[in-house]
């Protein structure tokens, strides 16, 4: 799209179209009223899904994506992908033939590129990804400004998309398309699996008598005081317990309390985040 016939220079507002009223496509909408941005239309799959979407959508659309978005469609628009990872691409492909030139076409995907939308010049295209986990649509939207943004895609596209966001506090850091995967890999460490982690540990104290409910509670606040020490000290200055004090013969009681367990797995974690704790953590 040549710049002097570029409908997203100069601040240009877009009508917003969200495809994929799930918890990200709900989050964002409030983020539209935030941001007093037009949102013409919301998309789910199916009827019964836009029913039962947590915020109503003040223009639900579902079905065929074509035959749903194709009339809204009439002026360059923002199109936000906020359906599923493995959806995005063929999403696109069925809603591409059908999209104004001069759109911005979005998806929040962590893992993927903004690759997964080219294929029309005359479009604008990103991925833009909110560093948190969404759930709730309105507790998202209060950690929008808290939360780190990776902004991936072309200049003009990635530019639109910071000046739209700057107004909510929201300053996107600017990613390489093929180094997401690994910064989505260290996200999912940092946030999925360390619920794994104390899943793991709820089963260990359950093996030492503790009620489930009582394990969770006390091991989440036992996480959270790890947590923030981790918020203003390095790893390695954060770290406590027998790894950090040297206490090698408690380390040693624990593998062999842990091999006597059913779970195999219960032991690996343990042994492997130990070795990492007793080579050094980083500073
Ligand atoms: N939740 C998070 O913590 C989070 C954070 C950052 C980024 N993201 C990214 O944001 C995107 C959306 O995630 P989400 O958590 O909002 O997911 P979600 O709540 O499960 O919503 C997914 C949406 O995708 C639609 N969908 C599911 N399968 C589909 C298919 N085969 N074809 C077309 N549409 C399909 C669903 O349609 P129906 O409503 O009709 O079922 C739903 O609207 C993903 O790319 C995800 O990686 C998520």
């Amino acid at each position: 799209m040549p710049l002097n016939n570029n409908p997203i220079e100069g601040g240009a507002s877009l009508p917003w179209i969200i495809v994929g009223y799930g918890r990200v496509g709900q989050s964002l909408a409030l983020l539209a009223d935030q941001l007093n941005q037009p949102l013409t239309a919301t998309w789910n799959r199916t009827q019964q899904a836009c029913a039962e979407a947590a915020l109503p959508s003040p223009n639900p659309t579902y079905g065929k994506l074509s035959d749903a978005l194709g009339p809204l469609l009439s002026a360059p628009s923002l199109i936000w992908l906020t359906v599923v990872d493995d959806a995005i691409e063929t999403v696109f492909e069925d809603l591409e033939d059908s999209i104004p030139a001069g759109s911005v076409v979005v998806h929040t995907s962590g893992s993927q590129s903004s690759q997964v939308l080219a294929g029309r010049p005359d479009l604008f295209v990103a991925s833009l990804h909110p560093l948190q986990a969404i759930s709730d649509p309105r507790a998202a939207l209060k950690r929008f400004s808290r939360s780190f943004w990776s902004i991936e895609g072309d200049d003009q596209a990635v530019a639109f998309l910071c000046d739209l966001l700057a107004p909510a506090q929201i300053e996107p850091v600017r990613l390489e398309g093929s180094r997401k995967i690994l910064y989505h890999a260290s996200a999912v460490t940092a946030a999925n699996l360390l619920v794994s982690l104390i899943d793991s540990a709820m089963a260990v104290a359950g093996a030492a008598d503790i009620d489930a409910d009582q394990a969770r509670q006390m091991l989440v606040e036992l996480a959270n005081s790890s947590l923030e020490n981790l918020a203003f000290k390095s790893p390695r200055q954060a770290l406590t317990g027998p790894a950090a004090r040297g206490d090698l013969a408690t380390i040693e009681a624990h593998r062999k309390a842990l091999a006597e367990l059913d779970d195999q797995s219960l032991l690996d974690i343990y042994e492997l985040l130990t070795a990492r704790a007793l080579r050094g953590l980083s500073d």
